[in-house]
């Protein structure tokens, strides 16, 4: 049997929210606030309604039901996945033993501080999203656009719930500062860099979910580890929703790669930039932007704080259970990259040797990659079928980092070094230059009608639920 949640409350919840009064006057109390931020900080183009998915339930069948609903009216709900009541910790000091139902007093500052950076990226992506509706390419990816900004502020709600519920008067605090903090302020920024990026036009939209979004998969399937029960429950539930957030990016992209692809060879010809699509080359500077700074998100190649978040059972690995070894590491190491001194004052790329615990930051982060890496040997599918020779890659794991050991040294996307100065000159041939950017920019202009499409970017193969691409998913104020 699952769980239903209660519909006829204010908050849908399936963690029997009527029972604990506190907690529910406590969320009803947020809630007002929550509105107004998502007033003034969600989506600025107005709508009447938009068919979207909304989350009612957490079993196998049926988790979500699809309609049109006025984004203001849609019911972000608290869902936990369903409880395994033997459920027993999977690694660290603490292996074999219960899950914990409640937070253990010597790791509740921890736990609350992997909560409020997880929970800080989900409103964070609303508001760096916030005026892409005005240039949507179409309803239907307009439509995609508000479901990822909806189930966004699901999972700020997700994140909330747990600071309430389990963190006391200083959860509570957290809370209104999930609210405070926006994206890009000077004064009180987003935690985590990749967040206070803008996103100003689609081809960043695609990328940022391709590959910041993917950040979070990947983060959330380590919180899914978690010894604290509901936060394992929650981080599952949440990575249902992310599926289709990555859905959204991977084929994003494949559709403005098979879009230059067609023009490309149509007018045979590889300078398209004219021709009203954008030309690989661009792509590929965007990709090489979206990917360097995702990777910045997972940290520095060692990590002791990460090191005893595992020991203590607070955050695992991607798919601990698959791993083949003790679940504790306290005898493994691991290669990470590091920069070897090359005696003159210069450096060079290389690797070292370190405990498994302490590199586990790298252990994450090249699972990330190798992720990565199947969505760009996906488009290059895409570019080879049109019978292309060009082909997207992914840049050296030191290209454009601000975080870890790369952070001070610059290399070429092939990974060979350069002086600050050899930087300056050549980095407008790997990043995002502002011909990109304005190019890019005019091609931004809305297609509102049903079932019409931006001439940058291929039509969808599928729609949305078994509707038609010239469904009306988004009904415009
Ligand atoms: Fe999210
Ligand atoms: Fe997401």
């Amino acid at each position: 049997m699952t769980t239903t949640s209660d519909y006829t409350e204010k908050i849908p919840n399936n963690v029997g929210l009527r029972d604990d009064r506190r907690l529910q006057r406590a969320l009803e109390s947020w809630q007002p606030n929550f509105l107004s931020w998502w007033e003034s900080m969600g989506p600025a183009l107005p709508t009447q309604d938009v068919y979207l998915r909304t989350a009612v339930n957490v079993g196998r069948e049926g988790w979500a039901h699809f309609t049109h609903v006025p984004m203001r009216d849609y019911r972000w709900g608290i869902f936990l996945a369903e409880r395994d009541q033997a459920r027993q910790i999977g690694f660290g000091e603490h292996k074999g033993e219960p899950a914990w139902q409640q937070v253990p007093g010597e790791y509740r500052a921890d736990l609350r501080r992997l909560i409020v950076i997880q929970g800080d990226t989900e409103p964070a992506s609303v508001e760096q999203q916030r005026n892409l509706g005005a240039t949507a390419p179409s309803l239907y990816d307009l439509r995609n656009l508000f479901q990822v900004n909806v189930e966004e502020g699901r999972h700020l709600w997700a994140m909330v719930y747990l600071l309430h519920a389990y963190f006391g008067r200083e959860g509570r605090e957290e809370a209104e500062d999930l609210l405070r903090r926006n994206s890009g302020s000077e004064d009180s920024p987003r935690i985590l860099g990749a967040f206070n990026e803008e996103t100003p036009d689609w081809l960043s939209f695609y990328m940022f979910t391709y590959f910041t979004d993917r950040d979070g998969k990947y983060q959330l399937g380590t919180l899914k580890e978690s010894a604290f029960d509901p936060l394992s429950r929650t981080c599952e539930f949440m990575l249902k929703e992310e599926a289709h957030h990555m859905m959204v990016g991977t084929t994003g992209i494949d559709r403005v790669v098979e879009r230059t692809a067609q023009v490309m060879v149509e007018n045979d010809t590889d300078d398209v930039a004219a021709l009203g699509v954008i030309p690989l080359p661009v792509i590929q500077r965007y990709l090489n932007f979206h990917y360097s700074v995702s990777l910045d998100l997972f940290g520095g190649e060692t990590s002791t704080n990460v090191a005893n978040y595992y020991t203590a059972g607070l955050k695992g690995r991607w798919m601990e259970d698959r791993r083949k070894d003790d679940h504790r590491l306290t005898d493994d190491s691991i290669m990470v990259d590091a920069l070897e001194d090359a005696g003159d004052g210069t450096g060079s790329i290389a690797q070292t040797e370190v405990a498994a615990l302490v590199g586990l930051n790298t252990d994450l982060r090249r699972e990330y990659i190798a992720d990565c890496q199947s969505g760009v040997n996906r488009w290059n599918r895409i570019l080879d079928g049109a019978g292309l020779p060009q082909r997207l890659r992914l840049p050296h794991v030191a290209f454009n980092r601000r975080v870890g050991v790369f952070a001070g040294i610059e290399v070429t996307p092939d990974g060979q070094l350069l002086t600050a100065g050899e930087w300056d000159r050549r980095k407008g041939e790997w990043l995002p230059t502002a011909v990109d950017k304005t190019h890019v920019r005019s091609l931004m202009r809305p297609v509102h009608e049903r079932g019409k499409i931006a001439g940058w970017i291929a039509p969808p193969r599928n729609g949305i639920n078994g509707k038609p691409f010239d469904y009306d998913y988004v009904r415009l104020a």
